[in-house]
């Protein structure tokens, strides 16, 4: 009897959530751990966020919203986007989302037919890939070099797969796991790149927000890009509000429309009194989120510090997202590994520091040859930290 599609079988998942496992099964011996693994924020979601959603539900916000997302909301959504990238957004722009994630899936169903190629990035966020294969298009990853400061897209590597049929490149600027930031001539080649072959552009815009200096900038703003951007927004990071599922999809309108036709044959709606509280973030006001950036951007200095302070770490100090994507190769041979799955679970059983490998963000591409971890200080306070990366030094320098 054969029980699931072929499709199916092609769905991939985020592996990372093993190590996370791993994490609790060693805390649960009676182990300190110290989470660098979790992509999840330990810190609250901000008051007036919280009495926003309260609020809803008491004033009775608790049946079906339109599949599209409340009209306020999407309202303030267009505008307050659309000032931050100094372009013209209206709520038929707009459609909210349990979250960012399921716009990755629902702007591939829009577009892709069998076949269709989509340029990803590789080490990314694992349910591009996931999403284009389940969907019948062929995954063709692109993936960064080390360069002074941070790290660049690899042009060759788009350059070399790009033909006739592909359809779209998803570009997460601000980068999960490698906290890479495109120059301004990096991302207009990115935007000259999709304009010359009629690509429309996912532009995952999850981090935008999560800044320690400087400031963000987005795809769409290049001239020619509006009209065949589609950007990924959340609520998740930027608030604190990972559980709360909230956020967008914002783009052309058709397409806008489509991506709303999947809300009403998945969700019908996302949550209805949370639409609420996410007017209450675009409207409160500012103090609790820059509470937020600062506690952030003192994790990001205590760990740069400590990775750096480690013979063999090579760590640069992304001016973004809450992750770090330390180059280890140099303790990784010293110390005789061969799999970096023996590396990470090693780390994890001498010292109680848990991180994800590089595998976890998608398949090595074979112009690899150095060994990367990722390391998240979303979900661990500044003496953890000290304390964890003090072990790992002594384990490490050994
Ligand atoms: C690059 C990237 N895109 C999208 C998402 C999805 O965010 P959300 O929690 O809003 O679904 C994440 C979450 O970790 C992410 O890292």
């Amino acid at each position: 009897m054969r029980k699931f599609s072929k499709r199916f079988g092609r769905l991939g998942t985020e592996t990372a959530f093993a190590v996370g496992a791993d994490a609790a099964a060693w805390a649960s011996q009676g182990n300190t751990v110290y989470p660098f693994h979790l992509g999840d924020i330990n810190l609250p979601t901000p008051k007036h966020i919280v009495e926003a959603a309260m609020a809803a539900i008491k004033a009775g916000k608790t049946g079906y919203a339109p599949g599209a997302g409340i009209m306020p909301l999407r309202e303030k959504l267009a505008e307050n986007v659309g000032i931050d990238r100094g372009v013209q957004y209206a709520a038929e722009n707009v459609s909210i989302q349990p979250g960012g994630k399921p716009v990755i899936g629902k702007f591939l169903g829009v577009l892709l037919s069998e076949g269709d190629e989509v340029l990803y990035p590789n080490p990314g966020y694992p349910i591009y890939e996931s999403q284009i294969e389940y969907l019948d298009g062929k995954a063709l990853p692109y993936g960064f070099t080390p360069v002074a400061g941070g790290f660049a897209i690899n042009r060759e590597e788009i350059e070399r797969q790009i033909t006739d049929k592909t359809v779209a490149i998803i570009y997460n600027n601000y980068q999960n796991p490698i906290g890479a930031e495109s120059s301004a001539e990096e991302m207009q080649y990115i935007a000259d790149l999709a304009i010359k072959h009629d690509l429309w552009v996912l532009s995952d815009e999850a981090y935008f927000d999560i800044r320690y200096g400087g400031k963000s900038e987005s795809i769409v703003s290049l001239p020619g890009m509006r009209e065949r951007t589609v950007i990924l927004y959340t609520f998740s990071k930027k608030f604190a509000m990972t559980g709360w599922r909230l956020g967008a999809a914002i783009g052309p309108s058709d397409f806008i429309s489509g991506i709303s036709k999947f809300n009403t044959n998945y969700e019908s709606c996302s949550n209805h009194f949370v639409q609420y509280a996410g007017i209450a973030c675009l409207t409160g006001p500012q103090d609790p989120q820059l509470a937020i950036i600062k506690e952030l951007r003192q994790r990001r200095d205590a760990l740069v510090n400590a990775l750096q302070d480690i013979n063999g770490v090579k760590v640069s100090k992304p001016n973004t997202t809450f992750y770090l994507f330390p180059d280890v190769t140099e303790i990784y041979q010293r110390k005789g590994y061969t799999s970096s799955a023996a590396f990470r679970k090693d780390a994890l059983e001498k010292t109680g520091v848990s991180f994800c490998s590089r595998e976890h963000f998608g398949r090595r591409l074979p112009t690899e040859n150095k060994i990367f971890v990722r390391f998240a200080y979303s979900g661990i306070n500044v003496p953890q930290i000290e304390e964890g990366l003090a072990k790992l030094k002594v384990f490490w320098e050994s």
